[in-house]
């Protein structure tokens, strides 16, 4: 009988002894060694475990004392055929360069002072700093790009809920530092210009013509709907808001200048224009004194009229 129950014993604690080598499986996910995280991100680690008794333990070696930023769920165990299976979670609200390190995810069997299982994380910080994002009419592009220094790691690819995402029409990632702009086609499109500008004789002027749309369209400029500017010593053309040729400068302005300066953008994309016009009134530089002059003459012109008025009174008189 004796010898029956020790049998027995040994048998339970073989049994035991293989369960806890063979049927404790951990793994965190993602499966990641090294896994670079955003900075401002949330991130979310999961650790799974599958073990043989009920009071085991599986607990989370965090790299960073737990804070607001870092929220740990910790459920209960629950029996699924015959073994345990604990998910655990470690969600980083709002990751930062203090949350980076390593991340172990250890099983302690029940009664025993130390892991037998540990699976590791190593979290690196990433500042992926994001460009103003401007919601202008018709446009819209936003550039991404990451900033990292790590020695084993190089740009590998950009992606989207998982997806890599490639050059083309929607994005764009830049030579060099990988940067990713995410564009927006929009048509081409002309905002709408004053009715007219007055200048001076001799004056230089700018003429700025608010160009939307992407890609960003071709800019013309065309006078009096028939001549197509060309630079010159008298014409030229620079960036207005990041669109080529946007601004038409003209220098020593003369009265052949006078005219509808009509400003055409043209998307290749769109195979479309769109334009807006402007008149230009070129004035010599005493018309200041226009108004002035003009009521002199007319002062000059009653004086005149009473003159003659006078004359022609006295000639009357004296042939009565
Ligand atoms: C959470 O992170 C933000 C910035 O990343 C920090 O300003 C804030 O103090 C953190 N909150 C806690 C409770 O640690
Ligand atoms: C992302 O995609 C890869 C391969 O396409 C896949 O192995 C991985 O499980 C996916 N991850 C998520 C979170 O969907
Ligand atoms: C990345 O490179 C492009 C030119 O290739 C440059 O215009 C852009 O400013 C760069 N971005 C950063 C964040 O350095
Ligand atoms: C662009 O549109 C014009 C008509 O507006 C058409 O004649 C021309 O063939 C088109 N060009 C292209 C490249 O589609």
């Amino acid at each position: 009988m004796m010898f029956h129950a020790l049998l027995c014993a040994v048998f339970a604690a073989a049994i035991e002894l293989s369960n806890s080598n063979a049927e404790v499986s951990l793994m965190i996910e993602p499966a990641d060694r090294k896994l670079l995280v955003s900075e401002g991100e949330q991130q979310k680690l999961v650790c799974k475990a599958i073990f043989p008794n009920k009071n085991d333990q599986v607990i989370w070696q965090l790299a960073h004392n737990q804070d607001g930023n870092i929220t740990l769920k910790i459920p209960e165990a629950e029996l699924v055929d015959g073994r345990y299976k604990k998910t655990t979670e470690v969600i980083f609200l709002k990751f930062s360069a203090a949350y980076a390190g390593k991340y172990r995810c250890t099983y302690i069997p029940f009664g025993a002072s130390s892991p037998t299982h540990t699976s590791t994380i190593e979290l690196v910080s990433v500042s992926a700093q994001r460009s103003d994002i401007a919601y202008n009419v018709g446009i819209e592009s936003v550039s991404l790009y990451c900033i990292f220094s790590l020695e084993d790691a190089k740009f590998s690819q950009w992606l989207k809920n998982n997806e890599t995402l490639e050059k083309g029409d929607k994005y764009d990632i830049l030579e060099g530092n990988h940067s990713l702009v995410i564009k927006k086609l929009a048509g081409p499109l002309v905002l709408d210009m004053d009715d007219s500008i007055d200048v001076v004789e001799d004056d230089t002027v700018n003429i700025d013509c608010d160009v939307k749309g992407w890609p960003i369209p071709e800019v013309e400029w065309w006078f009096n709907d028939e001549e197509k500017l060309e630079a010159s010593s008298f014409v030229s053309f620079e960036e207005y808001e990041g669109v080529k040729g946007a601004r038409l400068v003209l220098t020593g302005v003369t009265f052949d200048y006078d005219g509808m300066y009509e400003c055409r953008a043209y998307s290749a994309q769109f195979n479309e224009t769109s334009k807006k016009s402007i008149k230009l009134r070129v004035k010599d530089d005493l018309f200041w004194l226009w108004p002035f002059l003009s009521s002199v003459g007319t002062i000059l012109g009653v004086l005149l009229a009473i003159v003659l008025i006078y004359l022609y009174l006295k000639k009357i008189k004296r042939e009565m």
